[in-house]
């Protein structure tokens, strides 16, 4: 018999002896190619002076269409969670409208933490009707950039450290809004994954690295959503501004995977004149200072072509002939939040919401009916729970708005304290007592640390309710001022001394759920010793409140999985274990957009002389690639959630297809609960001769289970997610071999497995 290192060296001659397969990107259907003679007669009867005014900003939100020929202005909406309110048409100021709501849905993190396809469409779809209604033709999301550092200010609402999952949500997402008629704008093109010094950061990273991970969700959304528009982000990659990077705007998204459609700037993220134009830039947002009369004179000078100009124009135009306008009298008619909507966000909500832990509590504090048995504290047992004391001030703390960037005016918003009132009603006794001070309150424009000691005199008075009460329910998290655009934070330790608070809560009270509400992860050391239950609930929209005192009741059992790790300590973050976050960030010159805010339309790009250099040494293994590969011990792994119900995985089976693989299995629910599980696989490559993670997600499926039932559930592996990209062809690759194909509710859960061969 062979030993595995004999096995192994032949297996490894063997691969690579037969050659690599390339894999040939073929264009893809899109809608935007159906116009092509009637953008020829256009572009053919327009003045330079025409084209131009389409290639920059005309209000804050809105870029010109061509008024002599019935082409319309295009309308932009923020942001990826919500269409925000009407600004001046030339300021950041309100424009003090009452139609201008709209429904606050999950943001990005608790989307992808329902894991489904099916409701990232339903959600797009959403937005879109929404925008529709506010007369928008492209809405500026969704957000999809990868959540390398726990602490980034956009976490909240970027989707996932996982290309896969941020890739297939954002294809759904893209899907939803279009196929109803609004464009998306996926944001933000590429490698924005920072907001300290995001408008000067130079981002070095390997090209496989780039593709394989960071690139990824945008060419799923690009090729397999057909989406319509792009925002190319501020900061540099490999040395260039995003905004006028050749690489990524011409040689990859315009020639690798074949993009007819448009790419906007970030807000003041534009440098210059020409090259912005010719790498690929359609519009500059919001003024006109590099692409306006800089821009005619530049053509007239011979600088740049006037063919490339009209290429610039006809991306736009065949957006803006794909999008119905929308009358502008219509626009913005009736205020916006509509029932479909706000259910479209109550039912993404019930699915976000996450169990980290549900332990049977024993001892003197057990629950009087489970004596003889352990017994959780979820879901609510309210027959012997009937003073229930909430505690935290985000139990009442709205989250639509906050931060520097995209808020939403929205109509509605249940807080948790409102859910649980609502839901347990009646004869329940519920208290709240405020418990701590949350950052940014009394901050007004000088950002101070959210790390402030526990207010003692909070602290006593939610202490003594806790005393009083048969459970406690305490709200902890952050808000949209510590988890906010513009800035990361500098730690990942819950705020405001709550967990000082959190374990004098426990000495008066042991029987603690503790419900973390945040949009990335927190350090939850403290809360998890002294918490028998631990809940994530996220920035999670509009409806938020009710859908959490669903699940915190039982009325339906919790499906959320974490979208990303939750790591132990900052310093195992990969990007901080390589030393290469934070770059001796000094922020003193400020953000790039709040300088934008301040000096108005056409200020231009914050720079200054702090241009960091971020190395991204780890390469691929972002999140549990990393901590996989290096034994990191972790609080909460990648894909963790539990359930009300336990599941059952048996009986797998792989079996070719024309496109990559069928993976079978049955999944089963014995217990008293009807319940969803997210059945997950993941692909290793042992042999391979390539740098490669232990294992990575390939599939996913949502799955709903009745009491008892069981289904077989089939999840396809798509041979364009089992590929590397091979650096010296500049394509895709798949390496023939050995691939072991695992099975289960969690990244560290598997219980299936199988080998077979590619
Ligand atoms: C943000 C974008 C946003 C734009 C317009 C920028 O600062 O980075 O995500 O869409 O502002 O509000």
């Amino acid at each position: 018999m062979k030993t595995t290192k004999q096995l192994r060296t032949l297996l490894m001659t063997m691969s690579l002896l037969i050659a690599h397969l390339p894999i040939v990107a073929q264009s893809y259907s899109t809608k935007l190619l159906s116009h092509e003679q009637q953008i020829d007669e256009i572009i053919g009867s327009m003045t330079l002076e025409e084209k131009v005014e389409m290639l920059h900003g005309k209000n804050m939100f809105s870029s010109a269409g061509i008024p002599r020929l019935g082409i319309a202005d295009v309308e932009y909406a923020d942001g990826p969670f919500g269409i925000r309110e009407e600004m001046e048409p030339h300021s950041w100021n309100s424009a003090h409208l009452t139609t201008d709501s709209a429904t606050f849905f999950p943001t990005g993190s608790a989307l992808a933490a329902t894991w489904s396809t099916e409701w990232a469409y339903a959600y797009g779809k959403g937005m879109s009707r929404e925008a529709r209604m506010r007369g928008k033709d492209m809405i500026l999301g969704p957000a999809i950039n990868i959540q390398r550092i726990p602490t980034g200010g956009r976490t909240y609402e970027y989707l996932s450290e996982d290309p896969l999952l941020s890739g297939m949500l954002a294809v759904a997402y893209t899907k939803g809004a279009q196929d109803d008629g609004t464009a998306v704008c996926l944001k933000h093109y590429a490698l924005n994954n920072q907001e300290d010094a995001r408008g000067t950061v130079d981002v070095r990273i390997t090209d496989r690295a780039m593709h394989e991970i960071y690139l990824r969700p945008f060419e799923m959304a690009v090729r397999e959503g057909d989406a319509w528009g792009l925002m190319a982000a501020y900061n540099k990659v490999n040395g260039r501004w995003c905004s006028e990077n050749e690489h990524l705007l011409t040689t990859v998204l315009r020639r690798q995977w074949g993009f007819p459609g448009m790419v906007i700037s970030d807000w003041g993220g534009v440098h210059s004149t020409v090259d912005p134009v010719v790498a690929g830039l359609n519009v500059e947002m919001p003024g006109s200072r590099f692409m306006g009369k800089a821009l005619i004179d530049s053509v007239k000078a011979g600088k740049v072509s006037e063919d490339v100009i009209n290429q610039r124009v006809r991306e736009i135009l065949r957006v803006r002939l794909t999008v119905k306008p929308i009358d502008k009298a219509v626009a913005n008619s009736k205020p916006v939040g509509n029932d479909e909507e706000m259910l479209t966000a109550l039912q993404v909500a019930r699915r976000s919401i996450v169990l980290l832990k549900n332990e049977p509590i024993v001892g003197k504090h057990a629950l009087k009916a489970a004596k003889n048995q352990p017994w959780p504290l979820l879901p609510l047992n309210l027959t012997e729970v009937k003073n229930i004391a909430v505690i935290g001030e985000n139990a009442v703390m709205k989250m639509a708005l906050g931060g520097v960037g995209a808020g939403v005016k929205t109509r509605k918003e249940i807080t948790p304290l409102e859910g649980l009132q609502a839901v347990l009603g009646g004869g329940k006794k519920i208290t709240y007592a405020q418990g701590y001070k949350s950052f940014g309150k009394d901050s007004r424009n000088k950002r101070q640390s959210p790390q402030q000691p526990a207010d003692k005199q909070l602290m006593a008075e939610a202490v003594k309710l806790a005393k009083s009460a048969d459970l406690v329910i305490f709200f902890a998290g952050d808000n949209r001022e510590v988890e906010t655009e513009g800035s990361d934070r500098k730690t990942i330790a819950l705020p405001s001394g709550q967990d000082e608070l959190a374990q004098a809560l426990a000495k008066a009270n042991p029987r603690i759920v503790t419900v973390i509400v945040a949009g990335g992860p927190v350090d939850i050391t403290t809360v998890d010793a002294v918490s028998p239950a631990l809940v994530v609930s996220w920035f999670n929209g509009s409806m938020g409140g009710l859908a959490l005192a669903e699940v915190l009741n039982g009325n339906i059992a919790p499906s959320g999985k974490l979208p990303m790790t939750w790591p132990r300590r900052l310093e195992d973050v990969p990007a901080y274990a390589t030393g290469t976050y934070p770059q001796k960030a000094d922020n003193s010159q400020g953000d790039i957009f709040v300088g934008l805010v301040n000096q108005g339309q056409n200020a231009r790009a914050a720079g200054g002389s702090f241009q960091p250099v971020a190395h991204y040494a780890e390469e691929s293994l972002v999140g549990y690639r990393w901590y996989d590969c290096k034994n990191v011990e972790v609080a909460y792994p990648f894909g963790h959630g539990l359930s009300y119900a336990t599941f059952q995985y048996s009986n797998l089976k792989v079996s070719p297809t024309l496109d990559g693989f069928d993976v079978s299995f049955t999944l089963a629910n014995n217990t008293q609960f009807d319940a969803e599980e997210v059945a997950q696989v993941y692909v290793s490559r042992p042999l391979s001769h390539l740098d490669r993670p232990e294992k990575e997600l390939k599939g996913f499926q949502r799955v709903a289970l009745k009491v008892g039932e069981q289904k077989v559930v089939t999840v396809k592996l798509r041979r364009s997610d089992l590929c590397h990209w091979d650096e010296a062809a500049q394509t895709w690759m798949l390496e023939p071999g050995n691939m072991v194909i695992r099975v289960g509710g969690s990244s560290n859960n598997l219980p299936l497995s199988a080998t077979t061969t590619l």
